[in-house]
């Protein structure tokens, strides 16, 4: 019997993987997200994985998401920061580093299996605390994703994974390292954008390589970012890894294999060769840090004369 996915529909069940769905779940109800819990977690996780981020109001400009530091701030402030100022913080696969979230993380997949009736594999259960008003820019994720809102509310928007919205070339480009999960976005899209405000108690899930961006409301976000692959999802992102490879080498334009077994399982094939051999350059994630939290700023912020 689930005791964490409370609403899984039948409807779920059919949109699953092909559209954007949501569902229901009661982790929202534990008090393992107050600001006490949070501040104990923040303490507990080691600081040098800890993703911090601040970034501008327009959805448009992506580059404005940059990196930062939290210095020797407690817990504690690091969430009176959150509350006050324009930070996102990421603590990716919390799973691997704090006993009682490893547990967690089980649970929930095992759960999430049995609603998706499929197996699923590399599992990171991240934790996302993120101030009033800020947002994550329209990017794709080559991996699954499910987002468990915890407490406050944000504005989901899942656009079709179709070319208009992300090129194969896109994908490709993604998958061979070549770029960041962020591009191009236009507001014209969100006329075709499935939109959902994302309650505590609910979550979001949405087809592999659908762009997303997402927009806090006016307070705190707690969320869980729950990430994983299926067996197709790691075909499907090696067959493109292959048709980006012959796209850049041969200058062909590949076709997605969708429905043709043999040629997804060839090309998938070819991908795990292609990568033993694979030499070009790959494109380096920015690490420096562009600013420091500081209580005392606004925003929380305060950007470095230059990136350290
Ligand atoms: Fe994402």
């Amino acid at each position: 019997m689930s005791s964490l996915i409370t609403k899984w529909s039948q409807q779920n069940k059919v949109d699953y993987g092909k559209r954007p769905l949501t569902a229901l779940h009661n982790l929202h109800k534990s008090n393992n997200y107050d600001d006490e819990h949070l501040a104990k977690l923040l303490e507990a996780y080691p600081r040098d994985k800890l993703g911090i981020h601040t970034m501008g109001q327009n959805p448009e400009d992506w580059t404005t998401f940059v990196g930062g530091d939290a210095g020797d701030l407690s817990g504690e402030e690091l969430v009176q920061a959150v509350k006050k100022g324009r930070i996102w913080l990421n603590l990716r696969a919390v799973n691997d580093d704090i006993d009682e979230y490893a547990e967690l993380c089980d649970e929930m997949f095992n759960e999430v299996e049995s609603c998706i009736d499929r197996k699923t594999f590399k599992h990171d259960l991240g934790v996302l605390i993120s101030s009033p008003n800020v947002q994550v820019f329209y990017h794709l994720d080559i991996s699954l994703s499910l987002l468990w809102q915890l407490r406050g509310i944000k504005k989901v928007r899942i656009y079709p994974n179709s070319s208009e919205f992300a090129p194969d070339e896109t994908i490709e480009g993604i998958i061979l390292k070549e770029t960041e999960e962020e591009f191009e976005f236009k507001p014209e899209f969100d006329k075709h954008a499935f939109e959902v405000d994302l309650e505590p108690g609910m979550f979001a899930s949405w087809p592999q390589f659908a762009p997303h961006r997402i927009e806090n409301q006016n307070m705190l976000n707690v969320s869980l970012s729950v990430e994983y692959v299926t067996l197709q999802a790691i075909l499907q992102a090696n067959m493109l890894y292959t048709n980006g490879y012959l796209r850049r080498r041969f200058g062909v334009n590949p076709v997605r294999e969708t429905s043709n077994a043999v040629k997804l399982w060839s090309k998938a094939a070819l991908a795990r060769l292609l990568k033993l051999n694979r030499c070009e350059q790959r494109f380096q994630n920015d690490l420096r840090s562009y600013f420091k939290i500081d209580l005392s700023e606004e925003n929380c912020v305060r950007f470095y004369d230059k990136p350290q």
